[in-house]
């Protein structure tokens, strides 16, 4: 019988120096694990995304687009941009003397095209706020936005070290909450474990280690997930909770003296996120457009995430002060805002064929149309949200 092969068999090998840089973080994730008692996943994750110039997103290596790892929206179009800031228009006509704050800006290339957009409209915010934890990004958002912006429109882009007080405007975020850190369980017919790393000599990896649940918390979680997923599977079922969500969206209302939070992520509310067909969790790791389900392989060369759980953001949102004002799919979103009126209709026929291709990539319910959603929060405002008056989905929540 011809044996099945591994998917990390056939992942693209990194070079030397890459593979160095990942032994430099090893060795960074096993001094931690010597202290206490072993590394929670989250505790894991959050050293092989963050570590300072070894973690994932604060090393140098490139992540997005064609030469990286993923491509996000804002990378695959700008149509994607265009759109966000005609919902930014929207809210910032509300309010007077508003900002915009992008969180975890990536590239740079989302706010370059929601500065230009807005700047077209006649609407740049007072100022671009952008926060952004890794270093190396934050080098790279400048250098993009220095060559891309005029210099009326980059003298407006500040990079902040913590959220700001008494804030007025918009808090945006693209694919953001899904790279918080998050704990992994395991409910089993008649029990329920959490995921612990260790180092494994042998295999010279980290792997799981299964323990009982002893956070009370964690338990009415895993509690939760099974009355959810009804008959648990022999096999297992895993499951991600990110017990950040609350303080973050907590630290995000209190930074907010007015205004809107924006978030676009893919993820589905708690019946769909707890399925029981999904019983393989959602936890993935990102390595040259390959996704696969092992966190442990060469820490630091590849990315983590979780798909985020809307109705566990949502409830994180209301319970830290703020209006859930809408909630609808990506595809809903942008085609509210009018993405496909974006296309200029004397373009020629190839860059009409690419923009008809990028909006289906954007919108079609197999591609980013359904597993994307966006989800807005108001605070001490109300306003018209067009690309919420589309399909509202806050009753699946
Ligand atoms: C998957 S990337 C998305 C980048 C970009 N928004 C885009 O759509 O292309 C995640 C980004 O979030 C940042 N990030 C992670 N945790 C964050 C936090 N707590 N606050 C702000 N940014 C964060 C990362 O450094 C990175 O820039």
């Amino acid at each position: 019988m011809k044996k099945k092969q591994s998917i990390l068999s056939t992942l693209p090998e990194p070079d030397s120096a890459q593979k160095a840089l990942s032994q430099e973080l090893v060795k960074h994730i096993k001094r931690h694990l010597t202290q206490g008692n072993g590394l929670s996943f989250s505790q894991f994750m959050e050293l092989a995304l963050y570590a300072p110039n070894l973690g994932y997103y604060a090393n140098g290596l490139a992540k997005f687009g064609a030469s990286g790892d993923f491509t996000t929206a804002p990378e695959l179009s700008s149509l994607f941009g265009q759109c966000l800031a005609r919902q930014l228009d929207e809210l910032l006509r509300t309010l007077s003397d508003a900002s915009v704050l992008e969180l975890g800006a990536g590239s740079g290339v989302l706010a370059c095209t929601i500065l230009t957009t807005l700047a077209q409209l006649n609407r740049l915010p007072v100022s671009y706020a952008i926060l952004e934890p890794s270093a190396a990004l934050q080098e790279r958002q400048r250098a993009y936005l220095s060559a891309h912006l005029p210099a009326f429109v980059f003298d407006r882009v500040v990079w902040l070290k913590q959220l700001p007080q008494n804030f007025v405007g918009v808090i945006v975020g693209n694919e953001v909450a899904d790279a918080l850190p998050v704990e992994v369980l395991r409910l089993l017919p008649n029990d329920a474990q959490q995921g612990y790393v260790v180092w494994d000599a042998q295999q010279a990896s980290f792997v799981w280690d299964w323990r009982e649940i002893v956070d009370a918390k964690l338990q009415d979680q895993a509690n939760m997930i099974r009355s959810t997923v009804g008959d648990i599977p022999t096999q297992g079922y895993l499951a991600e909770v990110c017990q950040v969500l609350p303080a973050w969206m907590a630290s995000l209302s209190e930074s907010l003296q007015q205004g809107a939070i924006l978030l676009i992520d893919y993820g589905y509310g708690s019946k769909e996120f707890f399925a029981s067909r999904r019983w393989m969790g959602s936890l993935r790791a990102h390595y040259r457009h390959r996704a696969h389900n092992n966190p442990f392989w060469y820490p630091g060369l590849q990315d983590l995430t979780a798909h985020v759980n809307f109705t566990a953001l949502a409830q994180a949102g209301f319970d830290a002060g703020l209006t859930v004002a809408g909630y609808t799919t990506q595809a809903h979103f942008l085609l509210a805002l009018g993405i496909t009126s974006l296309i200029d209709e004397d373009a020629d026929v190839v860059t009409h064929l690419k923009l008809a291709q990028q909006i289906k990539t954007l919108t079609m319910p197999d591609e980013m149309g359904e597993n994307f959603k966006a989800m807005v929060f108001l605070k001490e405002m109300v306003c018209p949200l067009t690309g919420f008056s589309l399909r509202d989905l806050r009753m699946s929540l």
